[in-house]
């Protein structure tokens, strides 16, 4: 259920190059799952800057963001004891009921804040979790401890071979056995994973978005049963639906 809430900003740090981690302290009860997304207001911008949910509890939010333009730049910039305004429990989220025993997650570059909060779920339901972690090159790497410290399987990749694996996360999929498997990132990993994975799958799409919650149709996609609002009937979306 969707909610608009004003967050105290807690913390707001460089985690890597150009990526930052801002934990907000306020009612985050709205957000039920993950893979959910908030869309957050900063002032001078007419519109609100949608982010997937990292992590979360009935009373904090943590998202996980790269600088991308003014937008993520301004947020770069705000402090500790900051208020922001910000729409909560957007989006259907991942279910973690598709897992199986093993399930793989699959994420890219800034795709990969949401998988936390999956992988923190699915672990806690023991579930032996692995996850691929593609990166461009190491000054970029991101969450990799705090996935770790969560006891799942790490596999990390760098696409200059700088670090961890050489190549795309799509090099090491075949090294998996999995049940399921998860996945979010940059449309051209979403696509290559779709032809290199087996069985079935849930992809997160991060369109980009206008009003966030289904009333704008900025949004749509293709799906196998028609056009769907990716902030209304998605983010997620099951393998076997999409339509690139
Ligand atoms: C559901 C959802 C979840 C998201 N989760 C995250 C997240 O967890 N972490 C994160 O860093 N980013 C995330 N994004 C992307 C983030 O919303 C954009 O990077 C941000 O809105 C850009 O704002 P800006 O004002 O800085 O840049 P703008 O000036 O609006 O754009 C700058 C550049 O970023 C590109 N861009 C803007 N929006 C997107 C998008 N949705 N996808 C790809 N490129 C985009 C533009 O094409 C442009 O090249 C998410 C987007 C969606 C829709
Ligand atoms: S962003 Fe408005 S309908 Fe999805």
């Amino acid at each position: 259920m969707r909610g608009q809430e004003i967050f105290n900003v807690k913390q707001n740090y460089k985690l890597a190059d150009a990526v930052y981690r801002m934990e907000l302290e306020g009612n985050a009860s709205s957000v039920t799952a993950a893979g959910q997304f908030v869309n957050v207001k900063t002032s001078g911008f007419y519109l609100r800057r949608p982010f997937s949910v990292c992590d979360f509890s009935e009373n904090s939010l943590t998202i996980v963001y790269k600088t991308a333009g003014k937008g993520t730049e301004a947020f770069s910039r705000v402090k500790p004891g900051e208020k922001l305004d910000v729409l909560v429990g957007l989006g259907n989220g991942y279910s973690l009921d598709k897992s199986g025993e093993r399930p793989l997650l699959i994420g890219g570059g800034v795709g990969i804040p949401p998988l936390y909060g999956l992988a923190k779920r699915l672990a806690a339901q023991g579930r032996e979790v692995n996850v691929v972690l593609g990166f461009n090159t190491a000054s970029e790497i991101f969450l990799e401890k705090d996935f770790r410290a969560l006891g799942v399987g790490v596999t990390v990749t760098t696409v200059d071979g700088s670090y961890g694996k050489k190549g795309l996360v799509t090099d090491v999929l075949g090294s998996f056995s999995y049940t399921h498997h998860y996945t979010c990132g940059p449309r051209a990993m979403l696509k290559a994973v779709y032809e290199k994975t087996t069985g079935g799958g849930s992809y997160s799409l991060e369109e980009r978005m206008a009003c966030g919650f289904g009333a704008c149709l900025a949004c749509t996609c293709k799906t196998t049963y028609g056009h769907a609002r990716v902030c209304k009937e998605g983010p997620v979306f099951e393998k076997e639906d999409l339509v690139w």
